[in-house]
């Protein structure tokens, strides 16, 4: 399992204590973020993550900013990108379950480190349901072409 991890100034420390928790479960990490406390723009980071996860050069995605949002938003707006932004665990896992998200995307600013444990591995640990939710998934990536 190869994960690309994105962040901006906001969440530098956050994206370094989840790279070590992922690298200890013995996922790869691939770092696309800042590693400065500097200012810079989430649309950045969000982009290249989600370019990344698109083009198969990682399997998923995590994004890491103040809030999670401005770098979710960015990265569905990448074709074959389904970003979620989550503050609890149950809508992550519900996300993959249900939506086939391949991003992950929370707030340094939202969330302690502690939750964002237990919002990932609930994340990495569901896998997609198929069925009716694969129609539903089909019909959200159909609009993509449209
Ligand atoms: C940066 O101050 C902040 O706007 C950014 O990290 C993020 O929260 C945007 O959605």
């Amino acid at each position: 399992m190869k994960i690309g991890i994105g962040n901006d100034h906001a969440a530098v420390e956050m994206k370094n204590e989840v790279t070590e928790y992922l690298k200890e479960k013995g996922i790869e990490v691939v770092n696309y973020g800042t590693d400065t406390s500097e200012s810079c723009n989430y649309p950045e980071y969000g982009e290249k993550v989600g370019r990344a996860v698109a083009a198969g050069e990682v399997d998923l995605g995590i994004l890491i900013c103040g809030t999670g949002v401005g770098i979710s938003l960015v990265a569905n707006k990448v074709k074959g990108i389904r970003a979620v932004v989550c503050s609890e665990p149950y809508s992550a896992k519900l996300s993959r379950e249900h939506n086939n998200t391949n991003i992950l995307a929370f707030g340094a600013r939202v969330v302690g480190i502690e939750m964002a444990k237990m919002i990932i591995d609930e994340w990495l640990a569901a896998e997609f349901m198929g069925g009716r939710h694969q129609t539903r998934v089909d019909m959200i990536m159909a609009i993509e072409d449209k």
